[in-house]
């Protein structure tokens, strides 16, 4: 989601006659877009404005701004944290953007952390910035109204609001015109996507087939689904069109059912499993991944076991895993305490990823003698002499290059595999 922010605040900064430079040394502007996610990534950011401190001292033009989630998190007490930031800008302001450098350049600190009812960035063209042309990621809806407990999310991001079709429709079609194979739809939730004008509806399976239907060479990704929006009327819009890649993120978060109350996830480890066997009887060569967190308030020992026990049950081909950070301001850190202790909480990651890692390396050893068809993706960070592509259930292959080509779609027999990587041989 923030590499995509970051590509239309690119956009709107060309459009202000600024052009981009990789070396931070060049810079007269730099933005640093932020994460509130978990404290981590905000020390990350804290780390990073105290090393640009000394490049500032040598151009003392030099403007540091500071956008996304952290930005209207700490809004003003980020200024006066942190002397070194001139810019601070909300997720829905980054139209204003030159506005605001004009008013930092003239010696201000400048700041605006409004959040839109109806800002979705729907007429920018992202300037596709860290892409390898193949692939890249369209932003269909912005916010989100779900309050799980944890989450800064619906503070930082705002009300959830959707994207006007035909601008996604436009913007899709334009990638795959310019060589672009694959495409990822992105929301913090996009099974809730909904566009409604006068005369017509649209829901995130009809958005997906449309785009699925400019090209079968373009494949169709999406990112995330919450579990209680994950309809049938999707898997089986999946199913039926082959271009729609067979991967779901299904963010499952705990096991026990107790805690994903707590959560205010708003479904149960049985409803959760029963969507994982919709996931299997509609699309059997799907592959399922998830986020978990361990250690939210009040998890018990046997709370633990449920989340391990049903990672064993759905077989997760991979899993992102968190250890809980408390938010301020969020619902969990006004009603419930930051209980577990660190070394408990750290114990439980353990336990997750050890497990995780059987997971994957199981998954992968079940892909032996199987063919699948690999969009490749360029050469092997390993050996020249292998390229490497993904199947449509988001796995990394790799294989003898010959005389292949990045954006070449081939056939693939796996031969062996890594926990990470499977290896083959074009068929
Ligand atoms: N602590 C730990 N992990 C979190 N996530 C969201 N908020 C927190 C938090 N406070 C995780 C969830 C979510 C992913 C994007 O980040 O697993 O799905
Ligand atoms: Fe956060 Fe829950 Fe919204 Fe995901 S669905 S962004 S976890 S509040």
């Amino acid at each position: 989601m923030n590499i995509s922010d970051s590509e239309i605040v690119a956009s709107i900064m060309k459009d202000a006659y600024l052009t981009q430079t990789t070396d931070m040394k060049e810079a007269d502007v730099i933005f640093m877009n932020t994460c509130s996610i978990r404290e981590h990534a905000e020390q990350r950011v804290r780390k990073r404005l105290s090393e640009l401190r000394s490049l500032k001292k040598k151009k003392p033009g030099l403007l540091v701004g500071v956008l996304g989630c952290m930005a209207e998190r700490l809004k003003d007490q980020l200024l006066l944290e942190e002397k070194v930031v001139d810019i601070i800008a909300g997720p829905d302001s980054y139209r204003d953007l030159p506005k605001l450098l004009d008013i930092a350049g003239e010696g201000q600190k400048a700041i605006n952390v409004i959040l839109s009812a109806d800002e979705t960035y729907a007429d920018i063209n992202p300037v596709r910035t860290g892409s390898n042309c193949l692939s890249a990621f369209i932003s269909i809806m912005r916010g989100c109204e779900n309050f799980c407990a944890y989450c800064v999310v619906p503070y930082t991001r705002g009300k959830e609001r959707s994207r006007v079709p035909e601008t996604i429709l436009n913007e899709a079609k334009n990638l795959f015109k310019n060589g672009y194979r694959e495409i990822t739809l992105l929301g913090q939730n996009v099974n809730s996507y909904k566009w409604k004008s006068d005369n017509a509806e649209m829901d995130f399976p009809d958005l997906m087939k449309s785009i699925a239907s400019i090209d079968s060479r373009l494949r169709v990704r999406f990112a995330t689904s919450h579990p209680k929006d994950l309809s049938d009327k999707l898997l089986m819009t999946i199913a039926e069109l082959p271009n729609i890649c067979r991967s779901i993120h299904l963010p499952v978060q705990s096991g026990s059912t107790k805690i994903l109350k707590l959560m205010n996830r708003k479904y149960s480890r049985e409803s959760y499993m029963e969507r994982i066997e919709a996931i299997r009887k509609y699309i059997p060569e799907c592959s399922i991944s998830t986020d978990i967190i361990c250690g939210f308030s009040s998890e018990t020992d046997e709370d633990h076991n449920d989340t391990l026990s049903l990672m064993e049950w759905a077989k997760f081909d991979y899993a992102f895993m968190f250890k809980y950070s408390e938010r301020p301001d969020t619902l969990a850190a006004k009603k419930y305490k930051d209980n577990v202790a660190e070394e408990i909480k750290s114990q439980r990651l353990n336990d997750i990823i050890a497990l995780q890692q059987k997971l994957s390396l199981e998954s992968n050893k079940s892909d032996i003698g199987k063919t699948f068809e690999v969009l490749i993706e360029g050469e092997s960070h390993k050996s020249k002499d292998f390229l490497s592509g993904r199947n449509s259930q988001n796995k990394v292959i790799i294989f003898p290059r010959k005389n292949f080509k990045a954006g070449d779609y081939v056939d693939v027999k796996v031969l062996r595999c890594t926990p990470a990587t499977l290896i083959g041989e074009d068929v």
